[in-house]
């Protein structure tokens, strides 16, 4: 029936009708402690929430105070703020730590692990904080849903402490995580996690591995489970220490036993396929969207460009200060972008000491979306973090990758398997070869029609990736995700893997091979006897 058709009054009816449907929802969303990627993913989500009618709470840090003070976001926002009161847990002074691992030669996962061990005691320690301020868990008292990044397990202890100390057991638990998907994901959602195609995170493999590949990527995803088992371990013996011991079933199973929901920031316009359980929901592409006006002075500079059109140069918000920190990189990508015939964007905290070519221009903090969205924008260039690549995909735009750490090699793999772009070594930089990269992409078509075809893809969705996260958040705080939990968390590891029944069905068929080789003798024998007997009586 078309609707215009109907009566007005009706029409109102309806629409009391179906506001009353959506009763308001208390949500607690952590994005981290308040920085980088892990942060700006929920927002998208938050704002769906609250255009619906939601109450949005964000913890954060009281490190990040320039996150509750910005105007935009308090309008929409209610903000909870945990105070950081011991200066060895200083979380900025982790980020630090992660920027100088990125630009090391040896970026390593032994010293990637090093640095996740140091990583797990600001975690307890950041999670005790907010356990230990009564006033902020009696206001959490009231929470429907409680939405956490997956690299801050404390969400998980918020929604144990509400269930013991006040009466609150409604509370539901959804994990988001803003990088490609990984073993953590998988196991936590109960998919399988198979290496024979899944690659490991930081492998930088495809699903199409070569033996000695699979080989690694097998060792590589178990090393990973070991190394989240020991994690895990750390962070129950921390549970035990503030009480919630006996909330725990196992320890294994902490997590996955009280999951409702898993937010993941992929989507299969891009990423390898592979099957996944029903509560692992991907909404890759949250901060990707349709662009905004840029400031006049900056579109100035753009349209001025001409037909060459623009380069996007970012390094991502860890790296922007890369000026004083590593100046003969910088000097080496200035070098090569001033030789290109298009004028480049770039994003940099502290200016050089030297004048910038004129083609480039500079600035601290770069409007990515609203950039990469420009009619004339030809390339982008940066690390291969894991929101650029999607707004990149978004907008259509070819990219050169130089990944440092963690997921940003496994970005760069996906890049240049779908063709897309071309990835630069971190380890063998030099002007020549920057720019022969950059007048490959920019001169060869194909690499923009390979991400035009990808956006195409990723566009063709019935909701935009907020809309949807938004949607399936207010699903499980109506019906809880208990429905979707896979049976593969109530079976061990030797169920799962039907290694049980693989030995069952091998010690049958062995037990049969045995007595027809008993049985075949025996006729053997028999007939030789015969055949003896027979020749005797003959002699
Ligand atoms: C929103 O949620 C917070 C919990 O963090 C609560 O303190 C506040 O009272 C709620 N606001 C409304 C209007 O319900
Ligand atoms: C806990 O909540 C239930 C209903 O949700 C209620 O029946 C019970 O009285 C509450 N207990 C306490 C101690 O508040
Ligand atoms: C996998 O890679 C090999 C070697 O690079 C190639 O020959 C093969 O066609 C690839 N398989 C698929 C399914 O892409």
């Amino acid at each position: 029936m078309d609707q215009r058709s109907l009566p007005t009054i009706l029409r109102i009816f309806l629409l009391v009708w179906v506001c009353q449907e959506v009763q308001p929802a208390n949500i607690l969303m952590v994005g981290f402690v308040g920085k980088g990627s892990h942060f700006l993913c929920l927002l998208p989500i938050g704002r769906s929430l609250v255009s619906q009618g939601h109450n949005v709470s964000l913890l954060t840090s009281d490190e990040y105070m320039e996150r509750a003070n910005d105007p935009e976001l308090r309008k929409l926002f209610n903000f909870e703020i945990y105070k950081n009161t011991d200066p060895r847990y200083n979380t900025k002074k982790y980020f630090h730590l992660l920027e100088e691992l990125g630009f090391s030669e040896n970026g390593d996962l032994i010293s990637f692990f090093k640095t996740m061990t140091s990583f797990n005691e600001i975690i307890s320690k950041t999670c005790q904080f907010v356990l230990e301020d009564k006033e902020m868990m009696k206001r959490f008292e009231k929470l429907d849903a409680i939405v956490t990044d997956m690299g801050w397990p404390c969400g998980g202890l918020i929604k144990l402490h509400l269930k013991k100390y006040s009466n609150n057991s409604r509370v539901r638990l959804i994990w988001t995580t803003p990088t490609t998907p990984n073993v953590a994901m998988l196991d936590i959602s109960g998919s399988p996690a198979n290496p024979a195609y899944q690659p490991a995170i930081m492998s930088s493999y495809t699903s199409n591995m070569t033996f000695i590949e699979r080989t690694i990527n097998t060792l590589s995803t178990y090393g990973l489970r070991l190394f989240m088992k020991m994690a895990s371990y750390s962070f129950s013996t921390f549970a035990e220490g503030v009480g919630l011991g006996d909330e725990l079933a196992t320890i294994d199973n902490m997590l996955t036993d009280i999951t409702d929901l898993v937010l993941a920031s992929f989507d299969f316009a891009v990423e390898f396929p592979f099957p996944k359980s029903p509560g692992l929901i991907p909404v890759g592409g949250l901060t990707a969207g349709p662009p905004n006006d840029l400031p006049q002075e900056l579109e100035d500079f753009i349209q001025s460009s001409g037909d060459d059109g623009i380069v996007v140069f970012t390094l991502g918000t860890y790296f922007a200060n890369f000026a004083t920190s590593r100046p003969h990189l910088l000097k080496m990508f200035i070098d090569a972008l001033a030789k290109i015939p298009q004028k480049v964007i770039m994003q940099l905290k502290v200016m050089p000491e030297y004048d910038l070519p004129p083609n480039i221009k500079a600035l601290p903090w770069l409007p990515q979306n609203d950039l990469l969205g420009h009619p004339k924008t030809r390339l982008f260039m940066y690390h291969g973090g894991n929101n650029g690549f999607y707004e990149a995909v978004y907008h259509g735009v070819p990219i050169i990758v130089l990944p440092f750490f963690g997921d940003q090699l496994d970005t760069a793999a996906r890049i240049t398997s779908r063709g897309m772009g071309l990835q630069l070594d971190k380890l063998t930089l030099s002007v020549d070869l920057i720019h022969h990269h950059l007048t490959e992409v920019l001169g060869d078509e194909r690499y923009s029609l390979a991400a035009k075809r990808l956006s195409a893809i990723l566009r063709d969705r019935p909701m935009n990736p907020a809309d949807r996260a938004a949607f399936w958040i207010q699903h499980v705080i109506k019906h809880g995700g208990e429905y979707m939990r896979s049976p593969a968390h109530d079976l061990s590891f030797i169920q799962y893997n039907l290694i049980d029944v693989y030995a069952f069905i091998a010690s049958v068929l062995a037990l049969f091979l045995f007595l027809v080789y008993k049985i075949m003798r025996c006729c053997v024998s028999c007939c030789m006897r015969k055949k003896v007997g027979t020749k005797d009586k003959s002699d």
